[in-house]
């Protein structure tokens, strides 16, 4: 959340961070830098086409053997007791059952603190190179530890979450098993990070037609595949097997929510041109995750359809990629059922046993 690491805590992070991940390998493999796919080009400018994803997760070298920690990082992800109220867990604003994102518009953590952003998905969130909307992590390790932490989601202390959770029997068994140790801050973000890399969408009715399946988009989702590849211009952004250039933008997406403004990009890099600028999202099983954008500002896939066709919002920094689309009312239509065709398939989900 912007608002929980601005100072002084951005320095609390940061120094829990560098502790907590030292040593562990960037993860390497970005999607869009893979492109096994071949190339399309709009408006002279060359992208890595979409696809279906690779079958190889990008796992870090320091983070292996996942089959005993899979299990444990799955209790771990949906266990209220990484909070200070014991009630917050991260399927708490990652539900599995709203395509592993939160259907509120921002979230709200403990006590019904509300944050500034909407919670994305953590689909295919094991491709992303850069985490949050700012892209302030680099890893799913990284990731991990800073909403336990973080006032307005689960508001505990790293100090005190390990030793309660070093307190459960079936925790203190499992790390002894998964890493041999007890339980400690690190192995809490690996193995979460090891569950993450399990959710994924895949063997959407898009994978299947690209794969040689031509019954699997009907007519609609098929123009629209074309016009996202060329005259509505989103490919320029959403781009590569996971539909996501990795990179930031500024669409100009009006500011609703608790924050006034929202610097996205630029309270990392501080570079001008990142002012209002966020990561574009990945858009496999888009229809899962409503609402849409860094705020949640668009409830609908057609008024996300109808904002791009208008260029944008209108803001300073706007990206020079989004202009006017001249979209007819059909074009929308079959974009919005090519957007519909990313589901992906459902995955086979059972909630964890929680240790006691
Ligand atoms: C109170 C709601 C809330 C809770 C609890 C929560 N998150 Fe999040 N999560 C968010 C929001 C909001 C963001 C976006 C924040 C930002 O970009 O600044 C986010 C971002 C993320 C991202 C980055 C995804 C991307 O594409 O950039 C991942 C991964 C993630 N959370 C995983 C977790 C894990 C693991 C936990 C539990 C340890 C957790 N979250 C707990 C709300 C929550
Ligand atoms: C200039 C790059 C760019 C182009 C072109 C672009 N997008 Fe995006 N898209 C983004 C970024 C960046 C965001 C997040 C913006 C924000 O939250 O402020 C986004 C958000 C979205 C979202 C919401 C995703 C979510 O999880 O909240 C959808 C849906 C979407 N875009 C679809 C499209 C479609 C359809 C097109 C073509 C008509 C398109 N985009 C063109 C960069 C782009």
């Amino acid at each position: 959340m912007v608002q929980s690491i601005l100072p002084p805590r951005l320095s609390i992070a940061l120094l829990a961070v560098c502790v907590c991940v030292a040593g562990i390998a960037p993860v390497r493999a970005s999607p869009s830098g893979h492109a096994p796919h071949g190339t399309v080009t709009i408006d002279g400018v060359t992208v890595p086409d979409i696809g279906p994803l690779p079958t190889a997760i990008p796992t870090p070298a320091t983070n292996i053997n996942y089959a005993t920690k899979v299990e444990l990082g799955k209790q771990l992800y949906f266990d209220g007791r990484l909070s200070k109220d014991n009630a917050v867990s991260c399927a708490f604003c990652h539900n599995p059952g709203t395509g592993f994102a939160d259907s509120r518009q921002t979230s709200i953590g403990v006590g019904g603190g509300i944050g500034g952003r909407q919670s994305p998905t953590v689909f295919n969130t094991a491709f992303n190179p850069f985490q949050f909307w700012d892209g302030r992590a680099r890893s799913l390790e990284e990731q991990a530890i800073g909403p336990i932490h973080n006032p307005v989601e689960m508001a505990e202390t790293h100090e005190h979450v390990v030793p309660k959770l070093a307190k459960i029997k079936g925790y203190q068994q499992q790390f002894r098993a998964v890493f041999g140790t007890d339980v400690n801050l690190q192995g809490i973000a690996e193995a979460i990070a090891a569950y993450e890399r399990t959710v994924l969408s895949t063997n959407s009715a898009f994978d299947k037609y690209v794969l040689g399946d031509g019954k699997a988009m009907d007519e609609g989702a098929i123009r629209g595949m074309a016009l996202f590849k060329g005259k509505a211009r989103c490919m320029l952004c959403h781009n590569g097997p996971n539909f996501t250039d990795n990179q930031f933008h500024n669409l100009g997406v009006p500011q609703v929510g608790p924050l006034k403004v929202d610097l996205g990009r630029y309270v990392v890099t501080r570079a001008e041109k990142d002012k209002g600028a966020f990561k574009t999202p990945t858009l496999r099983s888009i229809t899962e995750t409503s609402p849409y954008m860094h705020d949640g500002a668009f409830k609908t896939l057609e008024e996300v359809v109808e904002f791009f066709d208008q260029g944008g919002g209108s803001n300073p920094n706007l990206s020079p990629l989004v202009r006017p689309l001249n979209l007819t009312a059909e074009e929308k239509t079959d974009l919005v059922a090519f957007l519909k065709a990313l589901t992906g398939e459902t995955m086979k989900f059972s909630m964890p046993q929680l240790p006691k």
